[in-house]
């Protein structure tokens, strides 16, 4: 079976700084990928719009240009998100509306995972200028949505965990004080997440990862497959198949790919686990292994169409852009992948590490 299919962006991706860079959008470009949003937690924070580089940021002006030099200029879009710190002010959300340079902004939990302890609490940015200036000037918000702060049972037990408890307590108030706010929930990982966006109102989007909709907190767990650690963790079945069920439906067009694909060179660290997976070179594989699992046929034109609309199509009319007009075709086969050796270090695939084969493999 062939899967003849346009271009797909990564909506939610990233792609880090330094000698690694190309390796790493070399990967996106090798599975199909036409463009991509890059996370702004990067070292030093994409944490202003313009100007040059410094130790203590990246523009996204300054940062644009590191990965555009790096392949990025091969890309149909690049959006890069500015990180909401304490240092972000209306007046930054104006200019870079104004400028083009700025399409959405990402919220980061402070201290909740890689690199974002430059985060503010959503508490401090509800009926913020900040808000209300993207609200004013079209400009996304992109939201890791884990309540910060909890520990032990708090941050996760069989009936509540951090993303349970921001859904129901924080987005609520946040649609409530910022109606005309667009925001893309990403990597959504809970029943309570996938049912808040489907009903919300609004323009409400949300991304998904292909670990999410594979495995679960068993997967992990069993053999502490530290490949799979990821934040949001990965959850329980009736989660995941919450958000099969999501993905699956005709016509849906709230969910969307958002890899969270996740570099790191060392994951098993001395007092713990570096939280992320790789994807990178074999996402939409796993994606569509994932809609098999769901008992999607996709060789029949119904299959292929939600398959499509997820991986190719959603993304870019969510943030307004048009697909593809390229295409990259798939081939229901066996393939592996191989770890990524980057001037930074090696770095290993989701699959490698969980032991698995993938059921497709790209056709160059
Ligand atoms: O698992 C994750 N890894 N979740 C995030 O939110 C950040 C990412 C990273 O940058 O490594
Ligand atoms: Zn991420």
């Amino acid at each position: 079976m062939i899967l003849d299919l346009p271009k797909w962006f990564d909506l939610h991706t990233h792609f880090r700084q330094g000698p690694a860079v190309p390796d790493y959008i070399q990967a996106h470009r090798a599975m199909g990928c036409a463009g991509a949003l890059a996370m702004p937690n990067t070292q030093p924070p994409v944490s202003r719009v313009t100007g040059p580089a410094t130790p203590t940021a990246w523009s996204i002006e300054s940062y644009r240009a590191e990965l555009s030099a790096a392949g990025a200029d091969a890309f149909e879009k690049l959006i890069i998100p500015l990180y909401l710190t304490r240092e972000t002010t209306a007046a930054m959300i104006a200019e870079g509306a104004a400028s083009g340079l700025l399409q959405a902004c990402k919220y980061y939990p402070p201290h909740g995972t890689t690199n974002a302890e430059h985060g503010m609490p959503m508490d401090d940015l509800i009926g913020s200028d900040v808000l209300r200036a993207m609200e004013d000037h079209n400009i996304i918000l992109c939201i890791h949505g884990e309540q910060h702060g909890l520990s032990g049972p708090d941050y996760i037990d069989a009936a509540h965990n951090a993303e349970t408890r921001f859904y129901t307590e924080r987005m609520p108030r946040l649609i409530a004080a910022h109606p005309r706010l667009r925001i893309v929930c990403e990597h959504i990982t809970t029943r309570t997440a996938a049912e808040f966006v489907k009903s919300a109102p609004g323009d409400i989007g949300a991304t998904i990862t292909p670990q999410h909709l594979l495995y679960t907190l068993g997967h992990l767990i069993q053999g502490l497959k530290y490949h799979l650690y990821c934040l949001p963790i990965v959850k329980f079945a009736e989660d995941r198949e919450a958000l099969r069920q999501a993905v699956i439906v005709p016509g849906q067009s709230r969910f969307f790919a958002g890899t969270d694909s996740a570099p790191h060179t060392t994951k098993a660290t001395a007092c713990g686990c570096a939280a992320g997976c790789f994807t990178g070179g074999c996402a939409p594989q796993l994606y569509a292994m994932a809609f098999e699992e769901t008992g999607i046929d996709l060789g029949t034109d119904a299959g292929r169409t939600a398959f499509e609309n997820f991986l190719s199509l959603n993304g870019p009319a969510f943030y307004r852009f048009p697909g593809s007009t390229q295409r990259f075709r798939m081939e229901k086969a066996p393939s592996n992948t191989t770890v990524l050796d980057t001037p930074a270090g090696p770095v290993t695939p989701l699959p490698t590490g969980m032991g698995v084969e993938l059921a497709w493999r790209i056709k160059a």
